[in-house]
């Protein structure tokens, strides 16, 4: 059994690549990795322009790993993603070709210019993890792991994912404008000609091993009460109209222990959580809309739940 330290350095290594491509972005780095190391999907927010593309694509090329990028557009149909059936002249039979899902790692470019259809043709494979064209199932690779993009609603806002699929993200990351000083690195980065590309540096094993290596971080069952309580705290939140799934605890739950492990820990703290509650939690409030209108935000309901329990030591 590989050490419990393959995830902290794997992580050194990966950030420290990571940052000779992207200025900044610490946050959505690192929750890149969680979602790597725990096998969860996530969704990248904010606005054009601040290297949610190049991220990921950056993040993908580093890993040993298939990968495909699917730039969503109005026009793109579900069997662009899937695949389908087509009938080969020359044989004379029908044959499959599978579509760009079938990779380790799918970015979805900008989710939301593409229709209802294209997306929940999607959506409905990563929480499946199998095709069907006309009528045979086609297993994905494992690992599997989507990583979409999306332009703040106000921008481009098309097609906005329907709660019910944002609820199959683990994380939703939303990045806004870096400070000036990563404007001023990015120009002398890439204000000229030859771009670097980034090279395999994480096998396929290793991502694997770190994978299964969450069965080995421990949760003591004070920190199960703790979330517990936190998530029956915005239950109770009157501004709150649809709350915290079973599928959404999962998700905290499997994130922490992914982010213990980047901390060199085998147990999960209190910390984890609170790392990793706004990021797997936020996108499946639904306020109600007198909160809303008022301007209230499922951060504040969260963060009021997070002050209102009492941490176990
Ligand atoms: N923080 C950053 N670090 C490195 N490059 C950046 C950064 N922000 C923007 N860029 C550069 O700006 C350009 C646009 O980035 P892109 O990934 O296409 O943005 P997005 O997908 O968010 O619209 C790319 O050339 C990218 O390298
Ligand atoms: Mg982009």
């Amino acid at each position: 059994m590989p050490d419990i330290t393959l995830v902290q350095d794997t992580w050194r290594r990966l950030r420290a690549e990571l940052d000779r491509f992207v200025i900044g972005m610490e946050d959505t780095k690192e929750e890149l990795f969680i979602a790597l190391v725990s096998q969860g999907h996530i969704l990248l927010e904010g606005a054009p322009g601040i290297a949610k593309t190049t991220l990921a694509k950056t993040f993908a090329g580093l890993l040993d790993l298939s990968f495909k990028r699917i730039q969503f557009t109005p026009d793109l149909l579900p069997t662009d993603i899937t695949g389908v059936k087509i009938y080969n002249q020359k044989t004379g039979e029908f044959e499959v070709r599978l579509g760009p899902i079938f990779a380790n790692i799918v970015l979805a470019d900008e989710i939301n210019r593409a229709g209802p259809k294209t997306q929940s043709a999607l959506l409905e494979s990563m929480q499946e993890l199998q095709i069907t064209i006309e009528g045979e199932v086609y297993r994905l690779p494992r690992p599997f792991m989507t990583i979409a993009t999306q332009n703040p609603i106000e921008v481009e806002g098309t097609y906005p994912l329907p709660s019910a699929q944002l609820d199959r993200f683990m994380i939703k990351n939303v990045a806004s404008y870096p400070p000036v000083e990563t404007y001023i690195e990015v120009m002398k980065l890439y204000g000229g000609y030859s771009r670097e590309e980034p090279r395999t540096i994480v096998s396929r094993a290793e991502v694997e091993d770190m994978q299964r290596m969450i069965d080995h971080v421990t949760v003591s069952e004070d920190l199960y009460r703790y979330i517990g309580e936190i998530i029956e705290k915005i239950h109770g939140d009157s501004r709150v109209r649809w709350s915290i799934s079973p599928r959404a605890a999962l998700h905290l739950i499997r994130g922490a222990k992914a982010y213990a492990m980047m901390n060199g820990r085998d147990y999960v703290a209190p910390e984890d959580i609170k790392r990793l509650i706004k990021p797997v939690f936020t996108h499946r409030i639904i306020l109600t809309p007198e909160a809303s209108f008022k301007g209230h935000r499922a951060e504040d309901v969260i963060d009021e739940a997070i002050r209102a329990v009492r941490v176990p030591i």
